[in-house]
């Protein structure tokens, strides 16, 4: 072959390569990735995540795109949006799913939102209590709450940013102020703790953990987490000191994790938590479909 030729066939390899022919039926006709739409599920619940791209929010945003109930997902958060709502949008389930970067997109990813969930904010680092997030994130949590009071003020409103102490009563604050606020729609999510009092209670009986059931009342964080031992189910007796060894564990599962993955990037038990999330999830929607069918 001459030369010229087998350069010829070269540059054209590369620029096969390099615009592949569905990228080409882009550039010459109508058809875009923008201007395709899947037809949603069944009609379902609009879900807005608000920190879409964190160690929470990427996996977060998976199992709602999984979530039958859910026929709108918007991803919003200050960074990186565009790529998560691009991988999880490839996901053949019914969920529509919308990016949004920024907070001049914020008021666009709430509007007609049923439900938000927040994850936005700092994770502690080992050394941290949850409190020391506190100075962040309540501003954080406060700008985005007057935005769900503006744009969707009768959204369900899931907290998962810490200090989930805090973060509540600021969201509440918010709402007053706006005369949005209603006590029902607003929740701070501690499902971690039960999920870990289940865990240590049935390690300490030698029990499946899937059959325990620990009762935990309180906040999120160190004592005002309140393991109701004397209720497990099944019903047992603990020695004063497994009682003594298991509150203290309970209490302070988010710091053995944040210690013990020090160094390791996102410090946070997100897949548990998001595994028992997702069950809490779906009792609130069928709660939440319930009390509009009666109204
Ligand atoms: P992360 O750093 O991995 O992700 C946080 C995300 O929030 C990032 O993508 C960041 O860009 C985004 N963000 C920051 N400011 C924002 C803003 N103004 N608007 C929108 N997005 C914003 O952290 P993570 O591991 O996902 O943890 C997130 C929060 O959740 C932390 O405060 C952590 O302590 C808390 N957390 C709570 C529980 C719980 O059980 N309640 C469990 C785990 C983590
Ligand atoms: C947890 O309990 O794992 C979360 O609240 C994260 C943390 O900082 O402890």
């Amino acid at each position: 072959m001459e030369a010229s030729a087998e350069v010829n066939q070269r540059i054209a390899r590369i620029t096969a390569h390099l615009h592949p022919s569905n990228l080409q039926m882009e550039e010459n006709s109508s058809l875009r990735a923008a201007n395709c739409r899947a037809k949603g599920g069944a009609p379902g619940f609009k879900v807005a995540i608000l920190g879409a791209s964190g160690g929470i929010g990427q996996p977060l945003a998976m199992l709602m795109k999984i979530n039958p109930l859910v026929s709108v997902l918007h991803l919003y958060d200050v960074v990186n949006s565009p790529g998560v709502t691009a991988d999880i949008s490839h996901m053949d389930t019914g969920a529509v799913v919308r990016g949004f970067l920024g907070q001049p997109q914020l008021e666009s990813a709430l509007t007609g939102m049923d439900l938000v969930i927040i994850p936005a904010g700092v994770p502690r680092k080992p050394g941290m209590t949850r409190d020391d997030l506190f100075n962040i994130n309540a501003g954080i949590v406060k700008t985005l709450c007057e935005g769900i009071a503006k744009c969707c003020p009768n959204a369900i409103v899931n907290l998962i940013s810490n200090p989930v102490n805090s973060t509540v009563p600021i969201a509440a604050e918010v709402f007053k102020k706006s005369g949005t606020y209603d006590p029902k729609r607003l929740l701070g999510v501690t499902m971690l703790d039960v999920v870990r009092a289940n865990t240590f209670v049935a390690e300490v009986l030698g029990l499946d953990p899937r059959e325990v059931d620990v009762p935990v009342v309180g906040g999120h964080s160190g004592v005002t987490i309140l393991p109701l031992l004397s209720q497990v189910k099944p019903p047992c007796t603990l020695t004063k000191e497994e009682s003594e060894y298991l509150t203290n564990r309970i209490q302070n599962g988010g710091t053995e994790v944040v210690e013990a993955k020090a160094g390791a990037g996102s410090a946070t038990l997100s897949m548990v938590i998001l595994c028992s999330f997702c069950d809490l999830l779906d009792i609130e929607l069928q709660i939440f479909i319930r009390a509009n069918k009666e109204n």
